[in-house]
């Protein structure tokens, strides 16, 4: 057998840990079964509870030791402090979400990926059939936009108080954003069983999201690199949407959507609409890319948060963290068709389960658990 591919666990905060201990069993059921060259570690941090002890979420080489592994799951970040302090976000998301955003950063994860695909079984919100096919991919830009913490404020905590949030857009993001979504809607329509048909009879699509009728400046820039990469991909479908219209049409028709790029944030609000589409928080899976570098692990992890008013309470669905794992093993499978296997087990076991009522984080665990047990 050759090299052992490491994986690296980050339970992190909230129900984090409580999703990724049902995660670590089924992660070593599988090594087990399937005689995986893989290995779990599982790391304390980052975390508030390392925050507490140490002043920091996670040690200051942190990065450079998770840059050795071949795959990373985290849970969740995220820990608001009390339910009743109305400063519990500003207190402690800022000192929570920063190691997140710098695992994104600093291992130049730009690409988030947020599949959604209703599977049979899982809470349906939408009455109309059709939102059973439901099946979209957003891809969301992940290492500037919105979130590129530039700005400040002036006068802090005076009448004449100026706050300013700077977003900032480069063409290099734009422009490989923008090619990996079409990258990823032609192999779409290549692995897919039954072909779609977009406009023309193409099988392929790519919707463009921005608010360039308010913020004309990213908006035109995003815009015009679509408009010349898609002409690179004739043989896929292109359409825009406004971000508060796509709103309204994930509601009224979300299954007429394939693949959806957006901006970070717009990409961020977008993917918590399409996890309902798909069954609720608890069904919702991503993974964090480098696309262009082979080897930069990916960070895969559910799309929910740390779910504070839930935590401790056993009431976490972990099979957003289930399925999340999925796609982990599913990016190690090339080069080893028994992770390759293992991924589709699991993923089958989960799509089979889901025809069960939810019953509790450890129950969901053990069930699932004992699935896998009894399979041929
Ligand atoms: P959230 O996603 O944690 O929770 C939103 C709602 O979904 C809550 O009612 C929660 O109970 C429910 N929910 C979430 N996960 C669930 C699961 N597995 N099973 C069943 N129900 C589930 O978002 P919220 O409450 O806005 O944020 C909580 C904290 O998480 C904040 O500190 C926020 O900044 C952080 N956050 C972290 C993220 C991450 O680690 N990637 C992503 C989003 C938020
Ligand atoms: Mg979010």
């Amino acid at each position: 057998m050759g090299q052992t591919l490491n994986i690296a666990l980050l339970p992190g905060d909230g129900i984090g840990p409580e999703v990724m201990d049902v995660a670590d069993a089924l992660l070593e059921q599988l090594i087990q079964r399937y005689q995986l060259p893989l290995a779990a570690t599982l790391f304390p941090w980052p975390s508030h509870a390392w925050y507490q002890q140490h002043g920091q979420m996670m040690p200051e080489d942190g990065v450079a030791q998770l840059r050795r592994f071949d795959g990373i799951l985290l849970g969740a970040l995220g820990d608001p402090g009390p339910l009743d302090d109305p400063e519990r976000f500003v207190l402690s998301d800022s000192i929570s979400l920063g190691p997140l955003l710098a695992l994104r950063k600093q291992l130049d994860l730009w690409a988030c990926e947020r599949p959604a695909r209703w599977l049979a079984g899982a809470p349906q919100y939408l009455a109309d059939p059709r939102a059973k096919d439901v099946d979209m991919l957003v891809i969301r830009e992940n290492s500037e936009g919105e979130y590129s913490n530039q700005g400040g404020r002036l006068r802090a905590g005076t009448a004449d108080e100026i706050a300013t949030q700077v977003e900032v857009f480069t063409a290099t993001a734009t422009e490989r954003l923008i090619r990996h979504a079409f990258e990823r809607a032609e192999e779409r329509a290549r692995l897919r069983d039954t072909p779609r048909q977009f406009k023309d009879g193409k099988a392929a699509q790519v919707c463009l999201i921005t608010k360039r009728n308010a913020q004309p400046f990213w908006g035109d820039l995003y815009t015009e690199t679509f408009a010349r990469i898609a002409a690179l991909y004739p043989e896929v479908d292109t359409h825009h949407e406004l971000v508060d219209a796509a709103c309204m049409k994930f509601v009224q028709s979300p299954w007429q959507f394939d693949v959806i790029v957006a901006s970070n944030l717009h990409g961020d609000i977008l993917t918590d609409l399409a996890a309902v589409l798909c069954g609720g928080p608890g069904l919702a899976p991503s993974a964090n890319l480098n696309p262009a570098d082979a080897d930069t692990p990916a960070l895969f992890e559910p799309v929910h948060g740390s779910a504070p008013d839930i935590a401790g309470k056993n009431l976490a669905d972990p099979r957003a963290t289930l399925l999340s794992l999925a796609m982990l093993l599913d990016t190690l499978a090339p080069n080893h068709p028994a992770i390759g296997n293992a991924a589709q087990h699991l993923h089958d076991l989960i799509a089979e389960d889901l025809r069960q009522p939810f019953t509790g984080t450890r129950e969901t665990g053990q069930r699932l658990s004992q699935r896998m047990a009894a399979a041929v």
